[in-house]
């Protein structure tokens, strides 16, 4: 047995992941619709988004204090095996919403036989409400989220990091991977979810950088980008 397949953080998730699906239903028809109604690509559409954000990441982001903006099951279950596979004992995760894939990566910690991830969440409501979420799982003991801008609060992460999660601001993955790069150990793994900044996929796939890395096939067109700390 492994504790994402124990009844209470199945039970834990499972609420989650439906709640999820409602609080996001009308913004992700509202997106589909407008990436329909504008005939684009989705390549432009990602443009356009990757814009708007660099404008004002803030408000985008307070704008959608509700919703979730989560992983799928399937990519929490990943990233559980993936923090078991490297033995995670830190782990920090850039944008953390309400907490539904820091439970999985928590989870392996505990498996793993303990540990820490740092979080961080610009937006004070969903740190109440994540960490409400990880204390019904059981978690609470394992995770730090501080709440505030990444790029402030990830300045110190307190020590090596196993795997580094970037899933906050699109615009932000460079910048936030190179702010946590000195404590990535060699062999790190860091994943992007929704990477689609051309910035943050040109360096990481240029091995001189120090990274092997490679599109991910789990929910495609998500951007799921996997990637080896190799220097
Ligand atoms: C896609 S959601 C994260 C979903 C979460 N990882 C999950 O699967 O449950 C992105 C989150 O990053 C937060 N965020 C965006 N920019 C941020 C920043 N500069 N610092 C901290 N959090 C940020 C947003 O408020 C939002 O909640």
């Amino acid at each position: 047995m492994n504790s994402l397949s124990s009844g209470c953080l199945a039970q834990v998730l499972g609420k989650l992941h439906q709640g999820a699906e409602a609080a996001d239903l009308d913004y992700t028809a509202e997106v589909m619709a407008e990436i329909e109604a504008s005939g684009s690509t989705l390549e432009q559409v990602i443009a356009e988004k990757l814009a708007e954000e660099r404008a004002d990441y803030r408000k985008i982001y307070r704008d959608r204090a509700d919703n979730f903006l989560a992983v799928s099951p399937a990519y929490g279950r990943f990233l559980y095996a993936m923090a078991r596979a490297c033995k995670a004992t830190r782990i920090v995760e850039f944008g953390t919403s309400m907490g539904i894939s820091t439970i999985y990566l928590a989870a392996a910690l505990r498996d793993n036989g303990g540990g820490v991830l740092i979080g961080t969440e610009l937006e004070s409501a969903k740190v109440t409400r994540a960490r409400a979420n990880l204390d019904a799982a059981g978690l609470a003991d394992l995770v730090d989220i501080r709440e505030g801008d990444a790029l402030e609060t990830l300045r110190d992460v307190g020590g090596t990091v196993d795997l580094l999660l970037i899933d906050g601001a699109f615009t932000l993955y460079l910048p936030v991977l190179k702010l946590v790069e000195p404590r990535l150990k060699p062999g790190a793994v860091v994943l992007g979810e929704n990477a689609f900044d051309p910035g943050y996929l040109d360096y990481v796939r240029n091995p001189a950088n120090g990274y092997l890395s490679q599109p991910l096939p789990v929910d495609e067109g998500r951007g799921n980008e996997f990637t080896v700390r190799t220097a």
